[in-house]
């Protein structure tokens, strides 16, 4: 959701590193944005409504913060962008998150004779820190201030007087980029990587004071703790888009590198998971969106390739469905970003009640990935396209692969995979792609589309579902293919497209009768499988390698959303209202 960068150190052109530091971050979705700089002994400041166009024209400074806004308290406007000044416009701040008592603060700042400028929660933490700082140094009145405020938020703010910047965060993501004798701040690795792969990920209910050293404090009381400085992996290479046109499609061709890499190189790690998860009394995947996809494909591959019954429920559910959790009980949760509050709120819960958590994600040092108790990053590199792809595949080798662990046949997971990995570089083929970018002309046409599959591939069909439906905006609708005929076969008519997804598996005659019940209907079958079927009006090829296919099959379909995304004119990696990663309930 919103993004998060600062800086503080001795270069001059803090404004410009900034604006690009927030382009950076753009892929996380917002709809407004705004930079403050320390210009002498006052604020320097540049809001704007819409997409980062242009340049920046503040002057030089070698002190600053910007952020862009996804909003959520008071409608997208200038006066509602980020930073928020303080009435002598000498602290500016940024904010993450809701503060759900901003009514009662604002009404006593406004009895004191504050003036605000806006409709924002926000915008009462620059007030109170005014007030703060009147009696006590900047740090205190930072410390002071955000305890005051209810509600999962991190802050960051800048002070003009004492040359630094302080942030704090008891939810929402922050973490600090360390240089030689400077220090960055984002919302992500992904912002500071062009700068430093030292990092230091904040805590909840931590608090960090950056200028000319770096102090690090808990709250609510304000005790110093001593910084650990992390190395992150990823390179900037990998968050760049290189030679592709967009991050969706360049992320769609990291995919066999990613496979490979937890084929090769993943066998202790899930062989340790293995032992965690025979041990636990009750086994849960949660994830949201296309994590939750995921989750609901694991729970087939252990059924048929482990012989184990696991649960999952999209992680915003599952906080209604805990309440029979116990110490014995085990939760693997999947995400890319690892900040997504709908997973951390149920994670809370089950972690309260003394039950295991795993955490699988994409994000070293996340908020999910430092709640898990056993951890597992996915290797995908940074994900920048909103709808998500490699992550989804890297998640779904993993679970493949911890499915086969879970009966000894880890080996055979190992060549599976290998095999998925060369077959979607078969499938990135360029004549491939010519004949998906066809199809694509055609489907984005449709007003309407359903995706069938059955068992592993139900979830390959929500999944393509979700993918068409982010990025191209055209309904897609993904079935059970066993459910059609229970009422969703009332509405195909002549020339509604489905996207039948069948792997020469057990669902492959059950799925074929389906496709015909459309087809009699007038619907038109795009099938998925390594098989002809006279049935399918268009046919896009993928090999099958004993459930990989759930992998492999849902390759076309990102890259057939991808291109009726341009069709239609969309930015694919930006999509309307979605965010990459959700930090709000
Ligand atoms: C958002 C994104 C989706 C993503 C979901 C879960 O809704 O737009 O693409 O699948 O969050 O994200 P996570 O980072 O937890 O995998």
């Amino acid at each position: 959701m919103c993004g998060i960068f600062g800086y503080t150190g001795s270069r001059q052109d803090a404004p410009e590193m900034i604006f690009k530091g927030l382009k950076g971050l753009e892929y996380r979705g917002y709809d407004s944005w705004g930079i403050a700089v320390k210009n002498g002994e006052k604020l320097a400041i540049e809001r704007k409504v819409g997409k980062m166009t242009g340049g920046i024209s503040l002057p030089k400074s070698n002190l600053g913060i910007g952020h862009t806004r996804w909003a959520t308290h008071g409608g997208v406007t200038t006066e509602n962008a980020h930073p928020h000044l303080d009435c002598a416009k000498e602290i500016a701040v940024l904010h993450n998150g809701i503060i759900e008592n901003f009514q009662d603060l604002k009404s006593e700042l406004l009895k004191k004779g504050h003036k605000f400028r806006s409709e924002t929660d926000t915008e009462v933490v620059p007030h109170l820190i005014e007030d703060f700082v009147k009696k006590e140094g900047f740090v205190d009145s930072v410390k002071d201030a955000f305890n005051l405020l209810k509600g999962l938020n991190a802050i960051v703010v800048v002070d003009t007087k004492s040359s630094s910047i302080v942030a704090a965060k008891n939810g929402s993501p922050l973490v600090v980029g360390v240089g030689d004798n400077e220090y960055f701040i984002a919302s992500d690795v992904v912002g500071i990587l062009p700068y430093t792969r030292d990092v230091i990920f904040l805590k909840d209910n931590e608090m960090v004071s950056l200028g000319k050293t770096i102090s690090l404090f808990s709250l609510p009381m304000g005790e110093k703790q001593n910084p650990v400085v992390e190395k992150i992996s990823w390179n900037i290479e990998q968050a760049e888009k290189g030679k592709f046109d967009h991050f969706m499609i360049k992320e769609i061709f990291d995919q066999p590198t990613i496979i490979r890499n937890i084929a090769q190189n993943y066998s202790d790690q899930v062989e340790d998971l293995r032992e965690v998860i025979d041990n636990a009394k009750g086994t849960f995947f949660i994830g949201a969106g296309t994590a939750y996809h995921a989750c609901l494909a694991g729970v087939y591959l252990f059924s048929k390739i482990a012989k184990k019954h696991v649960n999952t429920a999209p992680a915003s559910e599952f906080n209604y469905l805990e309440d029979f959790l116990t110490k014995e009980s085990l939760i693997i949760a999947l995400s890319q970003s690892g900040e997504t509050i709908d997973v951390i709120e149920p994670l809370t819960r089950a972690a309260k009640k003394g039950s295991l958590i795993v955490s699988i994600v994409n994000s070293l040092g996340s908020t999910i990935y430092r709640m898990g108790n056993y951890k597992m990053l996915l290797g995908a590199g940074p994900e920048k396209a909103v709808a998500s792809t490699k992550a989804y595949t890297a998640k779904l080798a993993i679970l493949f692969m911890l499915s086969f662990a879970m009966v000894d046949k880890l080996s055979g997971a190992r060549s599976l995979l290998l095999m998925a990995a060369e077959e979607i570089e078969r499938i990135l083929k360029k004549e491939n792609l010519v004949t998906l970018k066809e199809l694509a002309k055609k489907l984005s046409k449709k007003e309407h589309i359903y995706t069938i599959g059955r068992g592993v591939s139900f979830s390959l069909a929500l999944e393509g579902a979700l993918k068409i439906k982010e990025v191209s905006y055209v309904h897609t609708e993904g079935l059970a293919g066993g459910e059609l005929k229970h009422g969703p076969i009332a509405l195909i008519e002549k020339g509604t497209p489905c996207i039948v997804f069948a792997p020469k598996d057990d669902t492959y005659d059950a799925i074929i009768s389906n496709a015909a019940e459309i087809k009699a209907r007038g619907g038109i079958i795009v099938g998925v499988s390594s098989e002809k079927s006279p049935v399918f009006d268009y046919f896009i090829e993928v090999k099958d390698s004993n459930l990989t296919s759930i992998i492999t099959q849902s390759v076309p379909i990102q890259v057939l959303a991808y291109y009726m995304a341009l069709e239609k004119g969309y930015d694919p990696d930006k999509p309307r209202n979605l965010a990459k990663s959700v930090t709000v309930k």
